[in-house]
C-alpha cells in the first residue's frame, strides 16, 4: 500500500476503533464482535508499523501499552486537587445543610448526590479535544504525570466526540478496578506466590504507577469522571456539566440524583448503603454537591475543602467466617505471605475464599503484647505494690512538667 492510501486507511481505522471502544467500554453496547474488533486493531497496528510517522495521537494502538516510564514527572496542578470534608453521621449532614441554607439566605437549593468511588483520583487535561495529560492527586498541589498509563484505560476518551467542548479544560474522576478483575488479579498473584493486593483501591493505585504500560493495559482499570474544571465554562450547574461531559464521550455514572431536600438526600444515602452490594465496583460513601455553580462560588472553600460539598462515608463492610487453614507462600523476591483459606463467605457481592494475612506483623505485635501482659500479671502477683510505686512516680513527673 502506498503512503497516501495508508494515511487514509489509518485515519479511517483510528476513528472506527475509537468509536467501537466508546460503544463497548462507556455505553456497554458493543456494535461488533470481539473478533472483528481485533481484526481492525491488527490491521491498524500493521499499518502503523509500516508507516510509524503516520500514527495519530489518539491511536487506539496505545491502549495496549508498549511504553516504559522510568520516572513519573511531577507536575503542578492548574487547579489544586482538594479533598472533601467527610462524615459518618446524619446529624453532621443536617448541620452542613443548615450552614449552607444560612449563607444562601433562603434561596432555593439543589444537591447532586453521587457515588463516592473508592479508587484513585485523576485529573485529565484535554486540549482541542485530545487527551494531553493525566495527573495523579499527589499532595494536592502537584501530582505525577501518568499519561501513558492512563491512555491504556479504554473508557477514557483519547479524542472527544462532538464539537461543543471547551478548547482547554480538565476533568477529574476516579480510577477504579472492578471487583471481578481485582479478584482475578489476586488469584493469579497468589498462584505465582506474589502478595495479593489488600483491596481494589490499592490495586488501582499500584497499577497506575507501574513502569510498563503493557501490564497496566492488562489489568483493565476503569474510570468514572465527576467534575469539570476550566476558565469560563459554559454551564450554570454541576448536573449540566456532567450531562455535557457524557455527550463528549466520558464515562459518567448514571447513579447520581438531583435532590431538592435533605429527606431526598437521606433516602439516596440509605438506598445505596444496601444497593452498593450489587455494584461491580467498590464505593465508600456518597458525595453531596451544591448543584448551582453560582451558589458554589458564594459558599467558597475552607483551606482544605469546598464548603459546597461533603462526603458521607459508609461504615466498612465486614463479615465473619471460619478460618480453615493458612498457607505460606514464597514470592519471587523471597517475601513470605501467609494466605488464609476461609469457609466461603459473601462480602460486597463477591465470594471470599482466601485472604492474605497482610497484617501478620500486627498479629505478631498482638501476640507479643499478650505475652507481656501475661508476664506483667505474674510480676504483679509476686510484687503487688509495684503498680502503686510506678503510678506515684509517674504522677510526680507529670506534676513537675505542669509547673
Ligand atoms: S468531588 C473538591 N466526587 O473522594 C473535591 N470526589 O475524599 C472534589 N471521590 O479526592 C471531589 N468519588 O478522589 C468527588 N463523586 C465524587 C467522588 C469523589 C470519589 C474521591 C476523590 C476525592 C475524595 C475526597
Amino acid at each position: 500500500m502506498n503512503k497516501e492510501s495508508a494515511e487514509k486507511k489509518i485515519i479511517e481505522l483510528t476513528a472506527a476503533i475509537n468509536e467501537h471502544n466508546f460503544k463497548y467500554y462507556v455505553l456497554a453496547e458493543p456494535a461488533i464482535s470481539d473478533r472483528d474488533f481485533d481484526e481492525l486493531l491488527e490491521e491498524l497496528i500493521t499499518l502503523e508499523k509500516q508507516f510509524p510517522d503516520l500514527q495519530l495521537s489518539d491511536s487506539p494502538s496505545q491502549r495496549v501499552g508498549g511504553t516504559i516510564t522510568k520516572d513519573f514527572k511531577t507536575v503542578k496542578h492548574k487547579y489544586p486537587m482538594l479533598s472533601l470534608g467527610n462524615t459518618y453521621s446524619e446529624q453532621d449532614l443536617r448541620e452542613f445543610h443548615d450552614r449552607i441554607e444560612k449563607t444562601l439566605a433562603g434561596e432555593s437549593l439543589e444537591y447532586v448526590c453521587e457515588l463516592k468511588f473508592d479508587g484513585v483520583a485523576i485529573g485529565l487535561t484535554y486540549n482541542k479535544g485530545k487527551l494531553v495529560q493525566a495527573l495523579t492527586r499527589g499532595d494536592g498541589v502537584q501530582g505525577d504525570d501518568v499519561t501513558l498509563n492512563v491512555k491504556t484505560i479504554k473508557s477514557i476518551p483519547l479524542t472527544l466526540r462532538g464539537d461543543n467542548f471547551p478548547e482547554n479544560f480538565e476533568i477529574r474522576g476516579e480510577i477504579i478496578l472492578p471487583l471481578a478483575i481485582f479478584k482475578k488479579i489476586n488469584e493469579e498473584r497468589v498462584d505465582i506466590g506474589e502478595t495479593p493486593f489488600a483491596n481494589p483501591r490499592n490495586s488501582a493505585a499500584g497499577t497506575l504507577k507501574l513502569q510498563d504500560s503493557t501490564e497496566v493495559a492488562r489489568r483493565k482499570l476503569d474510570c468514572f469522571l465527576y467534575a469539570v474544571y476550566g476558565d469560563q465554562l459554559p454551564f450554570s450547574t454541576h448536573e449540566e456539566s456532567l450531562k455535557q461531559a457524557a455527550s463528549w464521550g466520558f464515562k459518567i455514572s448514571n447513579e447520581r440524583q438531583v435532590c431538592r431536600s435533605m429527606e431526598e438526600v437521606l433516602h439516596y444515602i440509605k438506598h445505596w448503603d444496601s444497593a452498593r452490594e450489587d455494584l461491580p465496583f467498590d464505593i465508600d460513601g456518597v458525595v453531596l454537591k451544591v448543584n448551582s455553580f453560582r451558589q458554589q462560588e458564594e459558599l467558597g472553600f475552607t483551606a482544605k475543602s469546598p464548603r459546597w460539598a461533603i462526603a458521607y462515608k459508609y461504615k466498612a463492610q465486614s463479615v465473619s467466617t471460619k478460618l480453615l487453614s493458612i498457607n505460606y507462600q514464597v514470592g519471587r523476591t523471597g517475601a513470605i505471605t501467609p494466605v488464609a483459606n476461609l469457609e466461603p463467605v459473601l462480602l460486597a457481592g463477591t465470594t471470599v475464599k482466601r485472604a492474605s494475612v497482610h497484617n501478620a506483623d500486627q498479629i505478631e505485635n498482638w501476640i507479643c503484647m499478650m505475652g507481656i501482659s501475661f508476664l506483667w500479671r505474674r510480676v504483679v502477683k509476686l510484687y503487688p505494690k509495684l503498680p502503686v510505686l510506678i503510678f506515684q512516680k509517674e504522677k510526680k513527673v507529670r506534676n513537675r512538667s505542669a509547673l
